[in-house]
């Protein structure tokens, strides 16, 4: 079959088979399709669209051009969740052991940071000796033993999404709402998973700020995921706002630890963690009412079983055996920390998350190309939230920064993007649920 015919038929906006999608992966799999033909039939996708039955046909051909997980002799389901992504969203951290300590596996595969938001695979390696690239036999042992495992991407799953997504980068056909679909599912198939819940970001933090978009998104993911065989929910979030008070790689995992001992625990990040982690014990099986599966998750992150998960994930994959206790000793620590003092009083009325995301990356936090390295001690803390009562000099957040130089952008950053004024209503963090 020629690639260059199955371009034309996209092109001429036909609808294509099965086989005829199977062909372009293979070609993309293989390197028999060039990079140009591959940008030409991404950007006649994003021009022209896939019916769901397409992109399940993509889906599952990316899926199998490299290894597919196999948890059938697990004791229990495996679930996982999947974030189109934040700032401050660390929530990853603390689902994994929550749903692991209620009876379900979590085989978390996660990304690096993107653009302003950041990473759960760069947050994991700001932990000392924590090995979050680790093959597959030490991946399915932790899984197994531990019931949860944040590991990043192998280079032999999914690999056509691998180099199909390299080329959509540069080609400006990132944002296809199949191909995200058959992008994101691709790699969650490819992990074995039995259900998945998305966390599907909207507002101006989000990759896609309009929430009709973010619906639009969400409602194509649960529907090509049930159509390749996957149960699957999508709760559509919030994020005008960082979601924890923290957005970094080593504070936003003190932000977690703490969370997970009950140290701080904040009330929107709770909403939406145990409103995930809800939803991933119904799609498991493991509860069939949402509120019963609600109360079981806040059950396991009160009793302390899902930070002894955690903590027991960290040493199983290297880390140190006393991290819960002994968390702070262990993380790299910024040289410089100061707090940003309110210039006018008034309430937290509005904040460019997507600004707060960008300064954590000039503060090295994240990256301007791929190939840079993360700087994991520096970020954000105290973040005030949208409503916060500040006075004149109240600190609206601590920036953690390795230069003299970088702390005052970021400080100038940081009030750019705050707005004070009168108390705001405030807005739902879960806007919507879809089952
Ligand atoms: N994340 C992915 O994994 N794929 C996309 O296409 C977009 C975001």
């Amino acid at each position: 079959m020629l690639i260059a015919e199955i371009i034309r038929k996209k092109r001429d906006q036909n609808v294509l088979d099965a086989d005829e999608i199977q062909a372009m992966v293979t070609g993309i799999a293989d390197n028999s399709a060039s990079d140009a033909q591959i940008a030409a039939f991404a950007m006649s996708v994003l021009l022209n669209g896939m019916n769901r039955k397409e992109a399940a046909a993509l889906t599952l051909a990316m899926r199998d051009s490299g290894d597919v997980f196999d948890w059938s002799t697990l004791p229990g389901p495996v679930v996982d969740k999947h974030s189109t992504g934040g700032v401050g969203d660390n929530v990853s951290l603390m689902l994994a052991p929550i749903v692991a300590a209620c009876g379900a596996y979590v085989p978390m595969i996660s990304g690096r940071g993107l653009g302003h938001t950041g990473g759960t695979l760069d947050k994991m390696e700001a932990i000392p000796g924590y090995v979050a690239t680790p093959d597959n036999a030490l991946f399915s042992d932790v899984v197994n033993k531990v019931g949860c495992a944040i590991i990043g991407q192998t280079a032999q799953l999914a690999p056509a999404d691998k180099r199909f997504y390299g080329i959509r980068d540069v080609t400006a056909t990132v944002e296809s709402i199949p191909l995200i679909t058959a992008s994101i599912l691709s790699k969650k198939l490819a992990a074995g998973l039995g259900s998945l819940v998305m966390d599907v970001k909207f507002g101006n933090g989000a990759f896609m700020p309009s929430f009709e978009k973010a619906r639009e998104l969400a409602v194509s993911i649960t529907e090509v995921a049930e159509a390749a065989g996957l149960p699957c929910h999508a709760l559509l979030t919030d994020v005008n706002q960082p979601l924890a008070d923290a957005a970094g790689n080593a504070v936003e995992v003190v932000n977690a630890v703490e969370f997970l001992t009950g140290d701080k625990r904040e009330g929107r990040l709770t909403e939406v963690v145990v409103g995930l982690c809800g939803e991933m014990l119904l799609t498991a099986g493991i509860e069939t009412e949402r509120d019963k599966a609600r109360a079981k998750a806040q059950t396991a992150l009160e009793d302390g079983r899902a930070a002894e998960r955690f903590g027991r994930m960290v040493a199983a994959l290297g880390g140190p055996t006393d991290f819960i206790e002994k968390h702070q000793s262990y993380l790299p620590q910024a040289n410089l920390v100061f707090e940003v003092p309110a210039p006018t009083a008034g309430h937290v009325t509005a904040i460019e998350t997507r600004d707060i995301g960008l300064s954590v990356v000039e503060l090295g936090g994240g990256r301007r190309v791929s190939s840079d390295t993360v700087n994991p001690s520096v970020g954000l803390t105290g973040l005030a939230p949208i409503g916060a009562n500040l006075g004149v000099g109240d600190p609206m957040a601590i920036i953690h920064a390795d230069s003299q130089d970088a702390a005052e952008l970021a400080k100038a950053q940081v009030l750019a993007a705050y707005t004070l004024g009168e108390k705001p209503d405030p807005a739902p963090i879960v806007r919507e649920i879809i089952a």
